[in-house]
């Protein structure tokens, strides 16, 4: 057993905090919100989802937080506008923001940050490795230099499945976040879903790797068949 790890610490003393959540995301920013309610700092909390019954802790948390807290559910028509957020922010003065959530919506998030010219150190994310731009669907993985070839079922990432099959990955956060599960990606039939926060923009588009944890392939749109990913490993 090791002791509990804290990857996205708070940093008190911000003259502003916005907490964004996202879906199952609240479960990393819950505790934060009450930590700046606690010692009485100038904070928002904005949790978005689907819909009301998704929500984990909605009520608890409106009681605890009352004003401080912004509710966005897409089902209520009442869907978040990531940009206007950040255009809010900015117009607000220094803030720190801190994000859990889908990909999408940090993505969305980062991109007009970015744009807009605010401070990168501002900007604290935290990630999970289960959303991406896709549903995650089975696929299959084969590296020839290895002789090897298997199915990634949809509950699985390629890197457990590289595991269980005896192919040696180096990893570390398993989140995508520090890159060392990278592979090279010789072909593939199909698209790949990049789901890490490592590589930028550009090198998704440009380079032939993928973080092995988190990202996954899915087939092209006219296709029926399962994407198959012909991969190297370092
Ligand atoms: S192990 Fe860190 S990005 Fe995959």
């Amino acid at each position: 057993m090791t002791q509990p790890l804290q990857n996205f610490p708070l940093r008190i003393g911000a003259p502003r905090h916005v907490l964004l959540a996202g879906g199952i995301g609240i479960t990393a920013i819950t505790e934060t919100a009450r930590v700046l309610r606690r010692v009485k700092a100038r904070y928002t909390l904005v949790y978005v989802g689907r819909s009301r019954d998704r929500m984990a802790y909605l009520e608890e948390l409106t009681e605890i937080h009352g004003g401080d807290i912004r509710v966005h559910v897409d089902d209520e028509g009442t869907s978040l506008d990531a940009g206007a957020l950040v255009d809010e922010i900015a117009a607000d003065g220094p803030t720190e923001l801190y994000m859990c959530g889908p990909i999408r919506l940090m993505d969305a998030v980062r991109r007009r940050w970015h744009d807009r010219g605010l401070p990168a150190a501002d900007l604290r994310y935290e990630t999970f490795g289960n959303s991406g731009w896709y549903e995650p669907e089975e696929f299959v993985v084969s590296i020839p230099a290895l002789g090897i070839e298997t199915t990634v079922g949809r509950g699985r990432s390629l890197l457990e499945a590289l595991e269980d099959i005896g192919a040696e990955v180096i990893s570390d956060c398993r989140k995508g976040e520090c890159g060392l599960c990278q592979i090279r990606v010789v072909r593939v039939e199909g698209r790949i879903d990049h789901r890490d926060v490592f590589f930028s923009d550009e090198q998704k588009k440009a380079s032939p790797k993928m973080c092995a944890c988190v990202s996954r392939a899915v087939r092209a749109p006219s296709t029926g068949a399962p994407a198959v990913l012909t991969i190297d490993i370092p």
